[in-house]
């Protein structure tokens, strides 16, 4: 047997507190650190899960601007927003607590100061990008320029978002102040730096001999690759006036950067959740795992670390097991487009089906690579896994049991070879599961355990009980007590998974909270146990559920088309004779009715005052004819008559196409008499 630590201290990155959480944040970062504190509290392991918001940074002042509220009033919202969510997840923090707290400001103060005095840091005064209107200098986001490398003249100081590369705000062509739109100057500031330079050596050894074998490869890659490309000293300070002040003198009107306090976060919070906290953090037999996604491997995996070792009392992450993305319908997930689905909506409008989205994103984790959610995979994933596999065979076993023995477990009378097969497989279930759960690999433990019920399926399925009660009544209580076993142990397995629905299942099977050493055995639940009643674990998600979702979605994305949209430039110039031998006249529709076998096509007769005539025209798709008869519209009356499907179309009514694709009617703004002329 494998040794395990003495303790785990377990984190997870702390969710910027300026908008709600989505599944992308779930999938990727708090649903696989919480199976595995739940499973590591299953084994009775001595573990602290500590995660909180990150309230600091220039994020924070840029949604407080836009929502024009202070920032302390944003986090504030956006916190108890997130805590909500995690909690209506079920995802376990022993504590959840935030860095605007007392405890982390001083915390934070405190690790700057012992670096500040040891002279770990190093001083520079550098030129910086001030607004004279403002009267402050400018972080990175606040300014936008001309991009040197593609020419979109929307990129940020620190990145264009166009081609990807990442700036210096003085690289920019034509920088501008998002604050006061004027042109920011350059003026002098002092910063400290950490001399990432001086630990790099240091963090080769520690990660590229130390981990190579078991960090995951995209985290293992992505920090080699930035130790090759050798290490900068990185500014721990910003001219802000949000954040922990820093803490020397001749810092006015400066913070601790955002990515310096926000991971001393997880001490914090671990101080505020027991006074046993230096334990955790200090002692060498604790165990520090930082969940996190990919967009955050540098900061954890070389400058925490390097920070941590300046100090010199914590212990380093022994592991950095970070996702990569996950995508919706295809397409990256984005708060700016408002391209996600939002935990707190999917409450909502799924109340009761935390564990489905759960077990959806557990199933289809990025643990490997970018991956796509759909609703469809989700509606299949519910209906043919968890409700056909898991909840089939669980209602079965207990229905049956309640049936043929008002809930009293039978007892095993001799086993069969199949049954002597099938206790040992669940024997070993649990080791097997525990194996990937120890690495990490939590699509495939779920995948097991999955496995097991499809077994208990099949044993059923196989050996027909409610057949069998008719011919062999010994022999259905060997099978009934075996079928037991499987859902006792699966209750205990799936609990890091699926909290609430092993909550459920207990009850049913009215068993305690096992714990994971119990799992497998065939003596779980004894003869004579009386097991409660039946009860829906899951049910049909149905299509009208999903399309839904999918509508919602759609529409968000004609949102963002219609604001992205630009006007198309205008045409070539043409003279006012051209012009004028254009007729357009006001009329008013008379009859409108489709035209046979066509989609788009609608035949009107329309009196223009001249006379009464037909017009085809195809705006079928966005007028119920009904509806439309006695409008006035706009018409040119002296276009070239055309053949349309047979009829004879005098005139164009003009439409107005909207950035969508809609069209709308030309119409007068106030009533006038029919012929009244357009010029
Ligand atoms: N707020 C950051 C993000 O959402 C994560 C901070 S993790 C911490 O990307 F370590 F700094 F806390
Ligand atoms: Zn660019």
């Amino acid at each position: 047997m494998t040794d395990y630590p003495k303790r785990y201290t377990i984190t997870a990155a702390l969710p910027y507190a300026n908008g709600p959480v989505h599944i992308g944040h779930l999938a990727g970062v708090y649903l696989p650190a919480d199976i595995y504190v739940r499973y590591l509290r299953l084994q009775e392991r001595d573990v602290k899960f500590v995660c909180g918001s990150d309230e600091h940074g220039v994020p924070i002042t840029i949604r407080a601007k836009k929502e024009g509220i202070t920032p302390q009033q944003a986090v504030d919202k956006y916190h108890e927003l997130i805590k909500k969510s995690f909690e209506d997840f079920n995802i376990s923090f022993d504590i959840y607590s935030r860095t605007s707290s007392e405890t982390h400001r001083e915390t934070a103060s405190d690790f700057f100061k012992k670096l500040y005095e040891e002279g770990k840091f190093i001083e520079q005064t550098s030129q910086q990008y001030y607004d004279e209107g403002a009267q402050q200098f400018l972080a990175d986001r606040y300014i936008v320029g001309t991009c040197p490398k593609c020419g979109n003249e929307n990129a940020y100081g620190d990145q264009c978002e166009s081609c990807g590369t990442s700036l210096n705000a003085t690289d920019l062509i034509n920088p501008k102040s998002t604050l006061s739109g004027l042109k920011p100057v350059l003026r002098e500031t002092k910063h400290w730096y950490l001399p990432l330079n001086d630990y790099e050596a240091w963090l080769r050894e520690w990660i590229v001999e130390g981990h190579k074998q078991d960090w995951k490869p995209n985290v293992y890659g992505q920090c080699k690759s930035w130790i090759d490309q050798g290490l900068q000293p990185r500014a721990v300070t910003r001219d802000l006036d949000w954040g922990v002040p820093v803490p020397v003198e001749g810092a006015e009107g400066k913070v601790l950067y955002v990515w310096f306090d926000a991971p001393i976060g997880y001490i914090s919070a671990t101080k505020d959740l027991t006074p046993d906290w230096e334990t955790y953090w200090k002692d060498k037999d604790s165990k520090l795992v930082h969940f996190i996604g990919k967009d955050n491997i540098v900061f954890h995996c070389i400058i925490f670390p390097a920070m941590l070792k300046a100090h010199g009392d914590y212990v380093l992450p022994d592991n950095v097991p970070a996702n990569e993305f996950l995508n919706l319908e295809g397409d990256k997930i984005s708060t700016s487009r408002n391209w996600a689905v939002w935990l707190h909506e999917y409450m909502q409008d799924f109340p009761g089906k935390g564990d489905v989205l759960r077990y959806v994103l557990a199933a289809n984790a990025p643990e490997t690579k970018d991956n796509d959610f759909t609703w469809k995979d989700y509606q299949a994933r519910n209906n043919n896994e968890l409700l056909a596999i898991l909840g089939n065979f669980i209602n079965r076993a207990v229905v049956l049991t309640q049936k043929y023995y008002e809930g009293e477990i039978p007892a095993r009378g001799e086993l069969t070879d199949y049954d002597k097969d099938v206790l040992g497989v669940l024997e070993g279930m649990p080791m097997v599961v525990a194996s990937y759960l120890e690495r990490y690999r939590f699509r495939d433990a779920l995948g097991e355990l999955m496995n097991l019920a499809r077994l208990g399926n099949k044993y059923l399925a196989d050996t027909e009980p409610w057949k069998l009660i008719k011919t062999d009544a010994e022999r259905v209580q060997t099978i009934m007590n075996i079928a037991l076993q499987i859902s006792g142990s699966l209750n205990i397995l799936m609990e890091p998974f699926l909290p609430e629905s092993a909550a459920k299942l207990r009850s049913m099977l009215n068993m305690n909270q096992g714990k994971w050493a119990q799992a497998g055995s065939a003596e779980l639940l004894p003869a004579g146990h009386i097991i409660g009643k039946p009860e829906l674990l899951f049910e049909k998600v149905e299509d009208t559920a999903v399309d839904a979702q999918v509508q919602k979605l759609l529409d968000t994305k004609k949102e963002n088309e219609m604001a992205n949209a630009e006007a198309e430039p205008a045409k070539e110039n043409i003279t006012f004779d051209d012009f004028s031998k254009m007729d357009i006249r006001i009329g008013t529709i008379l009859e409108a009715e489709k035209v046979a076998k066509t989609k788009k096509l609608l035949k009107l007769k329309i009196d223009t005052g001249i006379d009464q005539r037909t017009v085809v025209s195809g705006i079928a798709e966005f007028f119920d004819p009904e509806k439309i008869i006695g409008q006035q519209v706009s018409i040119l009356v002296n276009l070239a008559p055309r053949e349309i499907r047979g009829i004879t179309s005098q005139g164009m009514i003009l439409m107005a196409e909207n950035a969508d694709g809609s069209l709308a009617f030309v119409q007068p703004s106030k009533e006038l008499k029919n012929g009244s002329g357009v010029r």
